[in-house]
């Protein structure tokens, strides 16, 4: 896939499809999945290293979990988000941020927001590196926004969010991630602009569909916001395999002599 292949599925009423990895091993079977692209998100932080929110992503973690899901995932469109405040330190600094994610292997770079950030998405759209927008719930500014909570969820916001979404746009980036918006907010939206959205929590009348891994494979079962669904019990799985390998290592009947060395 490439970012025409995006605009063309948008353009042809095809729904594009998206997930998060942070690995090699995941990254490697979703090499073999229907998946459209994969998004290296800052969710890392949270996913995988158990802060309570992505304030804690850095350009060297990005830059890591990045390399191993490029080694995996060889054939997928990957898109690496621009961890909390790298972005906003001026030109030399976003693209230094820039340029380590994608010399990790990123095809693209995400970035949060766009207020003051016009000529910052132009100018790494005009030194080559397609960016994907990030609009709605924008987890990096939870605090600012007094927390996790749904945003355009009344005429005025939705208003907001359509001429943020055009302003993205205007900026040259390839798509939009909508995140935790009402769905009528996300349906204007996607009208309004020509770029694809990809919806997180934004309802189905959104051009794509994106879900964190671990809430797609049910490794996250503490946080079920309204919008994940599960779509494997991934805990009960792991648990009972793991339960079953100490139960017949205890039992001694693992290993059987198949499984040693003469
Ligand atoms: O960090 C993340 O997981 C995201 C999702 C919206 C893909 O940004």
């Amino acid at each position: 896939m490439n970012v025409f292949q995006f605009q063309a599925m948008k353009n042809e009423g095809r729904i594009i499809t998206a997930t998060t990895a942070y690995d090699y091993w995941s990254a490697k079977i979703l090499n073999d999945s229907e998946i459209d692209m994969i998004i290296v998100g800052d969710s890392v932080a949270m996913v995988v290293h158990g802060h309570p929110n992505t304030l804690a992503a850095t350009t060297a973690m990005m830059e890591m979990h990045i390399a191993a899901v490029a080694r995996g995932a060889t054939d997928k469109f990957i898109v690496g988000d621009m961890p909390f405040l790298s972005f906003r330190k001026g030109l030399s600094e976003t693209m230094h941020c820039v340029e380590r994610l994608m010399r990790a292997g990123a095809h693209a770079v995400k970035l949060e927001g766009i207020d003051g950030l016009e000529d910052i998405v132009k100018h790494t759209v005009d030194s080559g590196v397609p960016v994907m927008g990030h609009l709605g719930l924008t987890p990096q500014s939870v605090h600012a926004l007094g927390g996790m909570k749904v945003q355009a969820r009344d005429e005025d916001a939705s208003a907001l969010l359509a001429d943020r979404a055009k302003r993205v746009e205007d900026a040259g980036a390839f798509s939009v991630v909508l995140e935790c918006v009402s769905a009528t907010a996300a349906r204007r939206v996607t009208e309004e602009v020509s770029i694809p959205t990809i919806g997180i929590g934004a309802g189905k009348h959104t051009d794509g569909q994106v879900l964190v891994l671990h809430d797609i494979l049910g490794f996250n079962t503490d946080f079920k916001p309204k919008f994940v669904r599960n779509f494997a019990g991934g805990e009960e799985f792991v648990l009972d395999a793991v339960n079953r390998f100490a139960q017949e290592a205890r039992a001694g009947t693992f290993p059987a002599k198949a499984e040693t060395y003469s």
